[in-house]
């Protein structure tokens, strides 16, 4: 599997998603490929907030390594999964789809967690709460990883 997160900056929620799952997937030496991006460009190349650094961090986590990265129309080639975080993420990224298929690939991430409720991870960027946000999302990836194991 090929999952790619996105949320708005690539700096708070999608870099949390992004090291959350790919711990879980190290842990049961499954050949994944994990990988995040923000739909917005203002903060390329730049590390994590430092607030989803330390709340990774608590929870034995290291994100200090990720850089933050605009999503491109290349994602739906390149992954199999795109999961958003909010419907405004997911609406942004389905615009850049050529086909069916490219949307098809696009889910909000808490679809995992709470089907078909269609929740938004809140933006801590703007409200704090890089606590809650994290069990929200170690939540989701697990299911994110159940359903797609069982899958291969
Ligand atoms: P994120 O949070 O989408 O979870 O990375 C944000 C980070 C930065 C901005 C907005 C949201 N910003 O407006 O710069």
């Amino acid at each position: 599997m090929k999952i790619l997160m996105v949320c708005l900056g690539n700096i708070c929620r999608s870099p949390l998603a992004e090291g959350i799952l790919s711990d879980m997937v190290k842990k049961q030496n499954l050949d994944w490929k994990i990988d995040s991006a923000g739909t917005g460009s203002w903060h390329i190349g730049d590390p994590p907030h430092n607030g989803s650094i330390t709340v990774a961090a608590q929870n034995g986590i290291d994100i200090t390594q990720q850089r933050a990265r605009q999503f491109s129309k290349r994602d739906f080639d390149d992954f199999d999964l795109i999961l958003a975080m909010d419907s405004q993420n997911f609406r942004d990224i389905v615009a850049l789809a050529s086909d069916e298929r490219d949307i098809e690939k696009v889910e909000l991430i808490l679809n995992y967690s709470h089907p078909k409720m269609n929740m938004a991870v809140p933006d801590p960027y703007f409200t704090g709460g890089f606590g809650d946000v994290f069990d929200l999302l170690e939540d989701a990836c697990q299911h994110v990883l159940n359903k797609h194991k069982e899958q291969e």
